[in-house]
């Protein structure tokens, strides 16, 4: 029998896409397995290359959990899958504001009723706490969240920085003064993903899911930075207040909160140079000590 893969995610650059694409790649092989992807679309693009007041101004609704508007879904709800793959990606230690919409969506959230779940993110390299609201998400969808990949950009947490602003900000992905790296998720990573499809692929035809992220953890489908963790666990308190604060002045895009906006843009930078380099000194210097809660913080964020 036909199996029916759902495959459902917003990228703004194209990254995710060819993600979702390398991973599914062994599944559309399969034969006898119809992947369909639905790929959402907001109603009001978000731009790219963005400027900086435009990037700035998402951190609010992305931290609060505030949807955008999208375009109709191809899908009525009443379709039959077998799995759903949801696809997202961060901003701001959160799941982006199109992630929101997606799992907020009265369609989707009929679909994943019920349903298996495997989760794929492409992120720079801050995820963990977003997927603790991703989640929420799915327990409240009635879903079961069975796998979850995340694929994220290697370089060093800072040099990483600098070339997600030119990225992000000029569209430039390319190498950068020699020593910064190309942006984003490098294409080898990309193209490895296709390694997941054969897992997910024996779990699908088994309708069995119970060792699929032993499995894919086995595989490197999951790798958490404890030192990440911990300066995003720290960062997401700071950008609750923050979003609450720039949230008082008005709504996405409006003119009267790009003040409290460019505030937090130069608290954001200077957290990052500043801080962030002697909270990760700290955090080698107290590792040693540390151990056995890293390797059951480590176990927790791989597992589903
Ligand atoms: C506004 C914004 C904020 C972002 N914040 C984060 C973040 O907190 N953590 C992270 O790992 N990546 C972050 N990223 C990178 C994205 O997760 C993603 O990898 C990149 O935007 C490419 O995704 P795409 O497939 O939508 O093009 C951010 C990107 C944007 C545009």
């Amino acid at each position: 029998m036909v199996k029916k893969v759902l495959v459902v995610y917003y990228t703004q650059t194209g990254q995710l896409g060819e993600i979702v694409n390398s991973i599914c790649t062994p599944l559309k092989a399969a034969g006898d397995v119809e992947v369909v992807f639905e790929i959402l679309r907001p109603e009001k693009p978000f731009p790219f290359p963005w400027t900086s007041d435009q990037f700035f101004q998402t951190m609010p609704e992305s931290v609060k959990g505030i949807p955008c508007e999208l375009e109709p879904l191809t899908l009525k709800g009443d379709e039959h899958f077998d799995l759903i793959i949801a696809a997202w990606q961060p901003w701001y230690l959160s799941p982006s504001i199109p992630t929101h919409a997606l799992f907020q969506h009265e369609t989707i959230r009929k679909l994943m009723n019920g349903k298996p779940v495997i989760t794929v993110i492409g992120s720079r390299n801050m995820w963990v706490m977003a997927q603790e609201v991703v989640k929420d998400y799915i327990n409240s969808s009635n879903a079961k969240l069975v796998g979850n990949i995340i694929l994220r950009d290697k370089a060093p947490n800072l040099l990483g920085v600098i070339s997600i602003i030119r990225w992000m900000f000029q569209g430039k992905k390319d190498r950068y003064m020699k020593i910064v790296p190309p942006a984003g998720i490098s294409d080898t990573d990309i193209q490895a993903a296709a390694a997941y499809g054969p897992i997910i692929l024996e779990a699908l035809k088994q309708g069995n899911y119970d060792r699929l992220q032993e499995k894919l953890v086995a595989q490197g489908a999951v790798d958490v930075m404890p030192e990440v963790v911990m300066i995003e666990k720290r960062g997401i308190v700071f950008f609750r207040l923050w979003a609450a604060f720039i949230l008082r002045k008005g709504p996405f895009g409006s003119e009267s909160r790009v003040v409290r906006v460019r505030m937090f843009k130069y608290y954001l930078l200077a957290v990052l140079y500043l801080v962030s380099p002697f909270a990760s000194l700290l955090y080698e210097i107290i590792r040693p000590f540390r151990r056995k809660t890293i390797k059951k913080q480590i176990s927790l964020y791989q597992s589903v």
